[in-house]
């Protein structure tokens, strides 16, 4: 059955499904799932004890993204047919991930969630989605397993947390037998803030996230790759505001962060090649995610958009095929990289 289901060919449709037919179309998906029902295995850490449950929530209109101020657009992902990959020619099969398995922090929304919709169809045979938030990441894991017949596990864990997530990582690791990829999407922003008058406590938060969170992150997923002996690719989400100062918005604790983050890839990137590991950084521009979907940003983002080459903002999934294209052989000869993908922002 499942085979069968995978061989089907699923052609995208031109324009993604508004959110309530997006659910229509999911219950079609049911009948291939990994998990069957609407239940996922739950792992935590806390206290340095692991706790494993099988939650069951089911889904319906009312539950979605805990802030309900700003919804992302949803997608769905589709599976990539095992049979496909002898159709593909040399170049394309570069871009797919047959058997990897990828772990992607702050995936339970947003970007993050985009990419590892977007991983699921290239062929991997695992995903790990790491994130604070219970119900969303257990919503989107359990979502894209029933879309894709991935084997999709939700591990709710703080990057902040170093036990926690070397523990997670080991738990991973132990699941799938390794780990390949690695997604560092979590993290955080306080716009309009000035510097002088900046809580010292906001400040420690967001660096602590943005930063430190992804280097421990790094770091566990890192040590795994590098015992191994298989190597990997690490991918960290920065931002443009890594490399200008953005405009109206106040931001200089976000900036500093994820120019740190960029800094962070470059030499990771330097310490872990002799180890087959790529480290490389995706620095988006505005993007219309749930993040900047709240009312208080509408004067600022129309800025945004007029200081745009392309005048929108990036879409959720902007920055899928960029991420595919980092976590696969097709980029084997790139490291310590920072792409910038804004709609042309940073040229002005
Ligand atoms: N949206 C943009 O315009 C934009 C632009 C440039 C860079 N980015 C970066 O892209 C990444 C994703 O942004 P997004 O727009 O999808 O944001 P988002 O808020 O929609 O998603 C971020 C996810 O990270 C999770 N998270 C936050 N703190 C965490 C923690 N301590 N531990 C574990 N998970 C945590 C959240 O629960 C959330 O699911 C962020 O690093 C952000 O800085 C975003």
């Amino acid at each position: 059955m499942l085979a069968r289901n995978l061989a089907r060919t699923y052609i995208r449709p031109a324009v993604r499904p508004a959110f309530a037919t997006t659910y229509a179309l999911r219950s079609g998906f049911n009948s291939f799932a990994k998990h069957n029902g609407p239940e996922v295995p739950v792992i935590s850490y806390e206290g340095g004890c692991r706790h494993e449950e099988i939650l069951s929530t089911p889904v319906s209109k009312t539950s979605g993204p805990v802030n309900p101020s700003g919804a992302d657009e949803q997608k769905k992902a589709y599976p990539l047919s095992p049979s496909a990959f002898k159709y593909l020619t040399p170049t394309l099969s570069m871009f797919t991930l047959p058997g990897k398995v990828a772990v992607i922090t702050g995936g339970g929304r947003g970007l993050g969630l985009n990419m590892a919709q977007a991983l699921a169809e290239t062929g991997v045979r695992g995903i790990a989605i790491m994130d604070v938030q219970q119900e969303l990441g257990d919503k989107s894991a359990r979502e894209l397993s029933e879309q894709t017949g991935v084997d999709v596990r939700f591990y709710r864990v703080d990057v902040r947390d170093g036990q926690a997530i070397q523990q997670t990582c080991q738990d991973i690791a132990d699941h799938y037998g390794g780990l390949d990829v690695l997604i560092n999407a979590a993290g955080i922003a306080d716009s309009n803030i000035k510097a002088e008058v900046y809580d010292h406590e906001k400040w420690r938060r967001l660096l602590d996230i943005n930063i430190t969170g992804t280097f421990f992150v790094a770091q566990a997923c890192g040590t795994h790759m590098i015992r191994s002996g298989k190597g990997g690719s690490i991918i960290n989400i920065a931002s443009m505001s890594g490399s200008i100062v953005n405009y109206p918005q106040e931001q200089s604790c976000y900036n500093a962060s994820k120019a740190a983050v960029i800094q962070l890839t470059k030499s990771l990137a330097a310490e872990w090649a002799p180890y087959g590991i790529r480290v490389n950084s995706i620095s988006p521009g505005y993007m219309d995610t749930a993040l900047n979907r709240v009312p208080a940003l509408d004067a600022q983002k129309r800025i945004w958009v007029d200081h745009t080459p392309q005048k929108r903002l990036g879409a959720v999934d902007d920055l899928n095929n960029l991420a595919v294209y980092l976590a696969s052989e097709g980029s084997g000869y790139m490291t310590g990289n920072n792409c910038i993908i804004d709609g042309g922002y940073t040229l002005w």
